[in-house]
């Protein structure tokens, strides 16, 4: 990974999309995380914090579930995640702090509207990211991710959730949407942050 390259795009032009990142192995094994057949272990996607969490499904229809250190897939992907943290921080000093992530499927239908990942009052969450596991998806089977310009109008890029590619983004710069999947979505989103600010 050449971060050096990532860090002078997000400088530049504020999102770029990597096509695989990450080895073919350890995407594979991601993929085997992303199911939602134990018990419990995902659950339907929130929105909002503390009193004002709730549950929304026609805003977002996803189940989700947190990437766990203690597993060593998990871990790997974490371990990914932290080198980018700290040669981003080299390369652009934007004082990252950490990194949190979750797995995410969005089964046949489900969506996620337009949004900004900046969390209402908090404003702690700096770069996002959204790594794609779907094999063979077809352009037929939709699920896009849709970038608008900081405007809120203009569609600057549309990014088909093919198995490998990882899109990484300022958070506060570029409101997107999760058009409806035909088929499940499978994907990791994540956030790098830095403290809090308030
Ligand atoms: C999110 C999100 C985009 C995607 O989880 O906040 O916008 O492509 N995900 O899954
Ligand atoms: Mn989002």
């Amino acid at each position: 990974m050449n971060i050096a390259a990532i860090a002078e795009q997000l400088a530049h032009v504020g999102y770029i999309v990597l096509d695989k990142p990450l080895l073919d192995n350890l995407s594979a094994l991601l993929f085997a995380r992303c199911h939602d057949d134990e018990h419990q272990k995902f659950h339907a996607a929130q929105i909002g914090r503390g009193p004002a969490k709730q549950q929304i499904e026609t805003i977002r229809g996803d189940v989700i579930s947190w990437l766990d250190a203690g597993d060593s897939t998990d871990n790997a992907y974490l371990s990914w995640m932290e080198s980018l943290r700290a040669g981003l921080n080299a390369a652009l000093y934007l004082g990252l702090f950490d990194y949190e992530c979750h797995y995410a499927i969005y089964g046949a239908g489900a969506a996620y509207a337009r949004h900004s990942d900046v969390l209402s009052g908090k404003r702690n969450r700096i770069l996002s990211t959204v790594f794609y596991l779907n094999e063979d998806w077809q352009a037929s089977d939709g699920g896009e991710l849709v970038l608008f310009k900081p405007d809120g109008d203009t569609v600057i890029a549309k990014v088909s959730p093919t198995f490998g590619k990882m899109i990484i983004f300022l958070s506060e710069s570029f409101p997107h949407q999760v058009l409806a999947a035909h088929n499940n979505r499978r994907s990791i989103a994540g956030w790098f942050r830095v403290r809090d600010l308030n």
